[in-house]
């Protein structure tokens, strides 16, 4: 088979721009494809908000104009490459200049339908022609809308396949039929209910959904999921219409970053050899710096989560003070809505010694935090795949998790089967069964040791690499282009 040409398109990639697992997923997954087989590049925009020294790496190719309804837009295109992968950016101070990759809805409309176009008109220039444009989310879920519109006349693209990865079906860019051809540049015929209208508005995700040649999403729990009310954010019998084409497929993560042995961000490197005493050593170090008390015994939470209703937060809002009660501390970093920010500020004032919270985006601690703490808790609502309990693994800390997505897919329940067990779940969404797993923990940790020991070994021993998804990826990927 001749080497075929696959784009990610998406809005945010790591080393380059990150608010959540999505970059993770688009700065990572590229480098596991077999090379010889697939040539892998990723094209995003060009934020003014990424670090300095990351905009410094990046080489200026060339400018053009693209036309979106009305507008005739510049656009620029700069290159980077790295460990063998090129990463193209879409560069227009207009659209991307402002101190966060997201803002108001509708301005986001327009710039990732700008971004979208962009995309079709500057790829012949670089001579990258794609035979599939593997498209993540509702910020790049127009391609598949726009190839089969328009750019699939013309001879560049005649042949090009589309796949639609939904990470999180929550957000599905919706606004008014307004838009339609004031923005987006379509004809009103689009806005029907089989093509980008629901429920009245227009909804970029569902166009997506769609016109793509194919659909996938980050667990096969998930996949199952969003095909249920409850899960299906409205779009379920939508999803349903299109599940012989739909398919679920867990993430990875990257296991040179994430590594214990090696990561330079954590006070000491371990192994499955010196796990006990490498933990230790990290948990002291991380209560020295955030000004908790010093205990190498005691039972120790992590959570580095967006702060939002999605995580879970408020049924630990519902069981944090009963928990503070018992022989544990807390360790939060994150960032979000105000109320559960405000929650934790409120709980460190009465437990002082038990708790710590950090709001922000910290790389560096995030990885103290995953060396550092005995448990990891992420009771999700909802949780596509879920990156946190991956590294939790890696890093020999035991995830407490709601059954869902991929929670579900990735964390063995020790209620469940013990010997397989690599961490605690619980299935139904309500404080009981999830403060019932947050003891079962503790008890565990402070009574049966040796089990406790062989539960972090089973963690740290849980593949979770990008290997295996991968070849899956590669398998539809094929599939799609014979
Ligand atoms: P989501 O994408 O829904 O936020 P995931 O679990 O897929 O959740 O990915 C979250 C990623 O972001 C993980 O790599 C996690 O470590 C990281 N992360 C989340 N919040 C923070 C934070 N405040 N500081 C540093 N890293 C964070
Ligand atoms: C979304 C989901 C998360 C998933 C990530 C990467 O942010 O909320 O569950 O891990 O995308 O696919």
């Amino acid at each position: 088979m001749k080497k075929k040409n696959i784009l990610f398109a998406v809005s945010e990639a790591l080393p380059f721009i990150k608010t959540g697992g999505l970059a993770d997923v688009a700065g990572t997954l590229p480098y596991y494809f077999d090379k010889k087989k697939f040539d892998v590049r990723v094209i995003l925009p060009k934020y003014a908000c990424m670090k300095q020294e990351l905009k410094e790496k990046l080489k200026y190719k060339f400018f053009t104009f693209v036309d979106l309804a009305w507008r005739n837009q510049y656009v620029g295109v700069f290159e980077a490459k790295i460990n063998g992968i090129t990463f193209y950016f879409i560069d227009n101070e207009y659209y991307f200049s402002s101190d966060a990759p997201y803002g108001e809805i509708r301005g986001d409309i327009e710039k990732f339908a700008y971004f979208c176009r962009a995309i079709f008109k500057v790829l012949p220039q670089l001579d990258f022609k794609p035979d599939l444009i593997h498209c993540h989310d509702w910020q790049s879920a127009l391609i598949p809308v726009y190839l089969k519109d328009q750019f699939c006349k013309e001879d560049f693209y005649k042949d090009t396949k589309t796949l639609l990865t939904i990470h999180n079906l929550k957000f599905q860019g919706v606004y008014g039929s307004d838009i339609v051809e004031d923005v987006l540049g379509l004809s009103m015929n689009y806005f029907t209910e089989g093509k980008i209208e629901n429920n009245g508005c227009v909804n970029l995700l569902k166009g997506g959904l769609y016109f793509a040649d194919k659909i996938s999403t980050v667990s096969e729990t998930y996949a199952e999921e969003i095909r249920t009310h409850e899960f299906g954010e409205g779009l379920n019998s939508f999803v349903s219409y299109r599940e012989q084409d739909l398919f679920g497929i867990v993430n990875g993560i990257d296991y040179d970053f994430f590594n214990p042995e090696t990561d330079k961000a954590i006070f000491e490197n371990y192994s499955l050899e010196t796990v006990k005493e490498g933990k230790i050593k990290n948990k002291l170090a991380l209560q020295r710096e955030l000004g908790l008390f010093q205990d190498e015994n005691v039972f120790t939470i992590g959570i580095v989560s967006r702060l939002t209703d999605q995580k879970g937060f408020d049924l630990i809002g519902a069981v944090l003070d009963e928990i503070c009660q018992t022989n544990i501390q807390l360790i939060v970093l994150g960032s979000g809505e105000n109320h559960f920010e405000q929650m934790f500020y409120d709980l460190k004032n009465r437990y002082p010694d038990k708790i710590s919270i950090t709001v922000g985006y910290n790389e560096e601690l995030s990885h103290k935090i995953y060396a550092a703490c005995d448990g990891f808790l992420m009771p999700s609502r909802f949780e596509p795949c879920g990156l946190s309990q991956l590294i939790a693994l890696r890093y020999g800390t035991i995830p407490i998790v709601r059954k869902t997505g991929g929670l579900k897919d990735t964390v063995i329940a020790y209620s469940d089967d013990e010997k397989a067990s690599n961490g605690f779940s619980f299935a139904s969404y309500d404080a009981y069964s999830l403060i019932q797993q947050i003891y079962s923990a503790e008890k565990l940790f402070y009574e049966n040791k040796e089990s406790w020991n062989q539960l972090v070994l089973r963690a740290m021993k849980s593949d979770s690499s990008w290997n295996n998804s991968a070849k899956k990826y590669e398998k539809i990927y094929s599939q799609m282009l014979k």
